[in-house]
């Protein structure tokens, strides 16, 4: 149909007879001269169309934007003062002979080059144009370069592409499953996977040594900006492997795509522990181009009159975190106030804080500075390494509160202040606690219940309090953001169902939920463990979004709703017959 892209042409094409096809991104009558900027996958180029070619002109003069056209002509080159210089053609054009109308177009419900004032809502209801716009069609791209790029990876490192089913049990990942009613088993209801990950399992067990997969998972949770209901991953096991291997060539895998596709040397990531990461960022997906850090101070102050800082001092679940700011003397009185209003949104009872203002410790400045002794005063001073010119906030109370606001404080100065460095720091965190305690006091897998602890005595695990006892997980973290995590799993089926005691569940329950999988556990289990990658947070971080939606094509909003097909949508009374369902009356 076509000789060439519009994008693709260039002074080299001069005096050639081109033809391209393409949507019209714009039309401006310039009083007898017509200028087309036609687009398509690969660009755009200007079709000029003059009267004196009159079957050109007059569809020219109908044409409106995003009708579809072929268009047949020269290749010109164009005066100086009309090159434009943001366009890869922008120093040619084509002097059209014909044009051919393929298809016409409705008004858009947008002007695709004004797409930033334009609701969300609007482009997804009309996603096909939305699609059309360069960013998008450069972050699709993108992403699809990103799947190419770890499948070389994988498959030049002996990974086995292998399908796991979607219609199958339930996987606890942590949030709801989304449900399907068996039309052939009355009253049962498949579950679409959280994950595939005891079907990855059980393809170590069934000798394939090293899987993976581009594979859809799905869950009914709150969404957030960087979660999909349905979204894939790129799902790694392997057998007889350390949690060292897996973080090994997971690494690898991830340095070698953001160097294919961003030109970019990812530093050897340095490997944080769950419990040191909590104390430094107070959070277990620091940023790491943000250099504030958070410090340990509870020691200095246990023997305070100041009850604000000595409770906590005193207390077991609590803490107190120092947060200095260097060149925070740039920090007002009222910013502080707002400071002080934002981690109270989150908890927080109030937020002290000390103005360093030289060497001495009668050189410090707070309206605190009356509760505490001196030789606090010179503690703090010492411990922190302060210079003059420091500000530091303290947060004191509960851990987990503490934990949350300090973290969030961080992330919200390193903005405010311009803070953050270099485009992409990423780490690893390790050794996770194997439980969490839920709201209700109960255990809560802090990644899966198969990830495996590190203590694998059964004997001395059930002498420990569970709270204590870490895992053998591991998350790799980018910019604050996580886009994997893994572990080693359990390989041993009087372990596998000791977890699931400490969970809660009933040897009835582990057994329903899970027998078909403790059972292959006795058949010859490899020691293995593997990860998965959120391959559109991934793309998400890449190309820079600040929405998952944005590398998505075909996303749901946050209330999980497709705005394009109206999807989720109703079905009719002999449809829920047919799956022996009835309508619950209200
Ligand atoms: P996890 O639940 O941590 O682990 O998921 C792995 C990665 O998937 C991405 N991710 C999501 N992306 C978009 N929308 C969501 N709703 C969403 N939920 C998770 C994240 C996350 O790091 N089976 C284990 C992996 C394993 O142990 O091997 C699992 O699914 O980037
Ligand atoms: P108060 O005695 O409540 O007036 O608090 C004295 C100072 O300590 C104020 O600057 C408060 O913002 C701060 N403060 C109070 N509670 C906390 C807390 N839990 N953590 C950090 N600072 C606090």
């Amino acid at each position: 149909m076509r000789s060439h892209h519009c994008g693709n042409l260039n002074i080299k094409n001069l005096n050639e007879e081109v033809t391209i096809c393409g949507w019209i991104h714009r039309r401006r009558d310039h009083g007898g001269v017509i200028f087309l900027d036609v687009r398509d996958s690969t660009g755009i180029v200007q079709v000029v169309v003059n009267p004196e070619n009159e079957q050109a002109f007059k569809i020219a003069e109908d044409i409106r934007s995003e009708y579809v056209i072929k268009a047949f002509g020269q290749v010109e080159g164009r005066p100086e003062d009309s090159q434009n210089a943001q366009l890869t053609t922008g120093d040619i054009e084509i002097k059209c002979s014909s044009i051919e109308l393929l298809n016409e177009a409705e008004t858009p419900a947008f002007p695709l080059d004004q797409s930033s004032e334009v609701g969300e809502d609007v482009r997804l209801k009309n996603r096909t144009l939305d699609l059309r716009r360069p960013e998008m069609q450069n972050n699709l791209r993108l992403k699809s370069n990103l799947t190419k790029s770890v499948r070389d990876y994988l498959e030049n490192n002996n990974f086995v592409d292998i399908e796991t089913p979607i219609l199958t049990k339930a996987t606890p990942e942590g949030a709801r499953d989304y449900l399907v009613p068996s039309r052939t088993s009355a009253g049962n209801f498949f579950a679409l996977p959280q994950s595939p990950q005891l079907f990855k399992q059980m393809l170590m067990i069934s000798g394939f040594d090293r899987y993976y997969q581009i594979a859809r998972c799905f869950r009914d949770e709150d969404l957030r900006a960087d979660r999909q209901p349905e979204f894939s991953q790129i799902d790694i096991e392997a057998s007889f492997v350390e949690e060292q291997d897996v973080m090994n060539f997971a690494e690898e895998m991830i340095s070698e795509s953001f160097k294919k596709i961003l030109n970019k040397k990812l530093n050897k990531l340095p490997r944080l522990k769950w419990h040191d990461a909590m104390e430094r960022y107070g959070c277990d997906k620091p940023d790491l181009r943000n250099p504030l850090q958070l410090i340990e101070l509870s020691n200095i102050f246990k023997k305070e009159e100041f009850k604000v800082f000595s409770d906590p001092a005193n207390d077991n679940n609590s803490r107190i975190a120092a947060l200095i700011v260097p060149e925070g003397h740039k920090i007002g009185r009222g910013q502080i106030d707002r400071y002080t209003e934002f981690v109270k949104e989150f908890g927080a009872k109030g937020l002290a804080y000390i103005r360093v203002e030289g060497d001495n410790v009668s050189d410090l400045a707070s309206p605190i500075l009356k509760y505490l002794s001196e030789e606090c005063l010179t503690n703090i001073m010492t411990t922190l390494n302060v210079k003059k010119g420091d500000l530091i906030f303290f947060g004191a109370g509960k851990e987990k509160i503490v934990n949350d606001y300090m973290s969030r404080l961080i992330t919200k100065l390193g903005d405010d202040l311009d803070l953050l460095e270099g485009d992409f720091a990423a780490c690893w965190i390790t050794e996770f606690p194997m439980f969490e305690e839920a709201s209700d006091g109960s255990l809560t897998s802090l990644h899966h219940p198969f990830t495996c602890p590190f203590e694998t005595d059964l004997e001395k695990l059930g002498k420990l309090n569970p709270l204590e006892i870490n895992s053998k997980a591991y998350d790799m973290v980018i910019n604050g953001v996580e886009i994997g995590g893994g572990s080693i799993r359990i390989h041993n089926k009087s372990l596998q169902e000791k977890v699931f005691q400490l969970l809660g569940l009933s040897e009835a329950e582990a057994q329903t939920k899970f027998g078909f999988f403790l059972k292959t556990l006795t058949t010859g289990c490899p020691p293995h463990g593997g990860i998965a990658f959120g391959l559109d947070r991934l793309a998400m971080l890449m190309v820079g979004a600040d929405s998952i939606r944005d590398v998505i094509a075909f996303p749901k909003t946050q209330s999980a709703l497709c705005l394009l097909t109206e999807a989720p949508g109703s079905v009719t009374d002999e449809s829920l017959d047919e799956l022996h369902i009835s309508r619950k009356e209200d």
